[in-house]
């Protein structure tokens, strides 16, 4: 009887042993592991960025380790960062005792954004395009401006293209030399790019420079456009055009492609 009750005693014992061992440790949400968006960055100057902290609970403290490289503007768990001039800089997220970085490099690549817009579309492009890459705007101007009546505009626009006309602009870019990379954004007119967009292309010398080139288009796309101006940017290193539709300007989408082509491109 006795050692009926022992043998059942160390069976009891063996099973709550047991129990214990086999249940598996808590887990750590993942929700619970403070987070930064991005580690390292590898940008040029006057790119724009947003850091997050995902998954704090306290207070995120901000700070870059050298704010004439790397500017920080403050907003929670989120800091905008914008590259200043080349060089290195750390960007640190203190959450309580946790201490988050990222390595941002800037560039010393200088990039210039020329765009032509009648309507505003391809000036939306261009201003996205200069958050992610940075780099100097210009806006390509005719002297004589386009009729705003969209019929008139697009029998002039017709009559310049047959004609292969290069209308008279007012945009000068100074040191055009000093630029590396070379953005050309348009609308399509008749299939290619406004006329005035050859005009401004064929004033510079291109040799050595990257050229990238974007449209705006109700539904044609790229078509022989950017073919043409390629041709007009003799010496450039060419990289793939991208096109915008009218329908999806700026959605987020669109956002996604334009990220993704650039990264492609790596401008
Ligand atoms: C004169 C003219 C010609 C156009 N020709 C075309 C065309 O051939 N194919 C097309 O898909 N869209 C055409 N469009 C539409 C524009 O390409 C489109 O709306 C573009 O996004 C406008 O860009 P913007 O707002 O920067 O001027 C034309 C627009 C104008 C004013």
């Amino acid at each position: 009887m006795k050692i009926k009750r022992t043998i059942m005693v160390i069976i009891a014992l063996a099973l709550v042993v047991g129990t214990i061992y086999t249940v598996p440790p808590t887990r750590v949400s993942a929700a619970k592991r403070v987070k930064i968006s991005a580690e390292s960055l590898y940008i040029n100057p006057g790119a724009v960025r947003t850091l997050t902290v995902s998954g704090a609970s306290g207070r995120v403290n901000w700070s870059t380790s050298n704010s004439k490289v790397v500017s920080i503007k403050k907003n929670g768990n989120k800091a905008t960062i914008t590259a200043k001039k080349k060089g290195n800089a750390t960007i640190t997220a203190k959450v309580g005792k946790t201490k988050l970085q990222c390595k941002v490099k800037v560039s010393g690549k200088k990039v210039l954004i020329a765009y032509f817009s009648r309507s505003g579309n391809s000036k939306k492009v261009a201003k996205y395009i200069q958050k992610q890459i940075g780099g100097d705007m210009v806006q390509i101007k005719t002297k004589m401006a386009y009729p705003s009546n969209y019929g008139k505009c697009a029998q002039q626009a017709q009559k310049e293209l047959e004609d292969d006309i290069r209308p008279k602009i007012t945009t000068k870019v100074k040191n055009f030399d000093k630029y590396d990379e070379v953005v050309i954004g348009y609308p399509i007119w008749w299939g290619m790019a406004p006329r005035a967009v050859c005009t401004f292309v064929e004033q510079y010398n291109w040799e050595g420079k990257t050229l990238i080139t974007y449209c705006t288009s109700s539904s044609s796309g790229v078509g022989g456009s950017a073919a043409e101006i390629r041709k007009l940017c003799k010496g450039a290193k060419r990289t793939k055009a991208f096109s915008a539709y009218d329908g999806e300007i700026l959605n987020s989408n669109l956002k996604k492609k334009i990220n993704k082509w650039l990264k492609n491109i790596k401008a």
